[in-house]
């Protein structure tokens, strides 16, 4: 085999996932969230105008980081993810949609915090205290870059994706949240939906 084709091999083992999302979002016009808003209408009899899901298992966009809002579309799209029919809605939207949609949502006001049952609240504060899920998701579970936002999410569906991610169902891009899910209990899950939607 010449070397430039085991060259050529090995490039595609180490291709990295922020590579190939670089490759995904190269060539583009900026996000327009004007745009995105017009192009999103479609998205809000589930997902509101407001970015809050009109029921609990349907998750709050507003003031999702873009970049986890256009990664998630991209997933659906390729159907690495998969989920109520979003892998069927996300075919329909080319990147740069994808883009000015997650630039409208990502700009909205955070959904407000929800009250809930104190003392398990304060049981998931100390489950992402010491699993690090502020490492990942921020300080108060705003979510980063393609780190999805957590605060103020639907109880509901966070414990469908923990459980989703914990047993694979859910792939995500890099095994990380799969790995940081592995050890979650049940007890734990319902803690740590509990405290994420309790924050603002
Ligand atoms: C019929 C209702 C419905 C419509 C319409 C809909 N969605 Fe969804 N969306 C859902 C549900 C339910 C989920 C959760 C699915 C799962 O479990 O993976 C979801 C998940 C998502 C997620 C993942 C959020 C996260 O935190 O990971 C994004 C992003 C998203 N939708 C964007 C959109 C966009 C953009 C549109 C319009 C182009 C849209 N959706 C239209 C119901 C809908
Ligand atoms: C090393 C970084 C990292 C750590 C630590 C981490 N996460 Fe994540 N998390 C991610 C990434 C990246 C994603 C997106 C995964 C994907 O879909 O590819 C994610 C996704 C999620 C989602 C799905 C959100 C949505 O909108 O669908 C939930 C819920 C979640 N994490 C909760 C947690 C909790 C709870 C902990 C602590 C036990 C935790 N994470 C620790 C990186 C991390």
């Amino acid at each position: 085999m010449k070397l430039q084709n085991i060259k050529a091999i090995l490039g595609v083992a180490f291709f990295t996932t922020s590579a190939w999302l670089s490759i995904q979002l190269t060539q583009a016009a900026p996000p327009d969230p004007v745009a995105g808003k017009a192009k999103a209408a479609m998205c809000f009899a589930c997902h509101g105008e407001n970015g809050i899901g009109s029921s609990p298992e349907i998750p709050n966009l507003a003031a999702q980081p873009a970049l986890s809002i256009t990664y998630q579309l991209i997933q659906y799209r390729g159907q690495q993810r998969k989920g109520s029919g979003m892998d069927g809605i996300a075919q329909a939207l080319s990147d740069q949609d994808m883009r000015d949609i997650a630039a409208y949502y990502s700009a909205l006001p955070p959904p407000p915090a929800k009250s809930g049952n104190a003392q398990l609240i304060e049981q998931g504060k100390q489950i992402a205290s010491a699993q690090f899920c502020n490492s990942c998701h921020g300080a108060q579970f705003q979510g980063q870059k393609h780190i999805a936002r957590l605060a103020g999410q639907s109880e509901t569906y966070l414990i469908t994706q923990l459980k989703n991610i914990r047993s694979g169902e859910r792939v995500d891009m890099d095994g990380t949240m799969g790995s940081a899910a592995k050890g979650l209990s049940d007890e734990d899950i319902k803690a740590l939906a509990a405290y994420a939607a309790a924050l603002n």
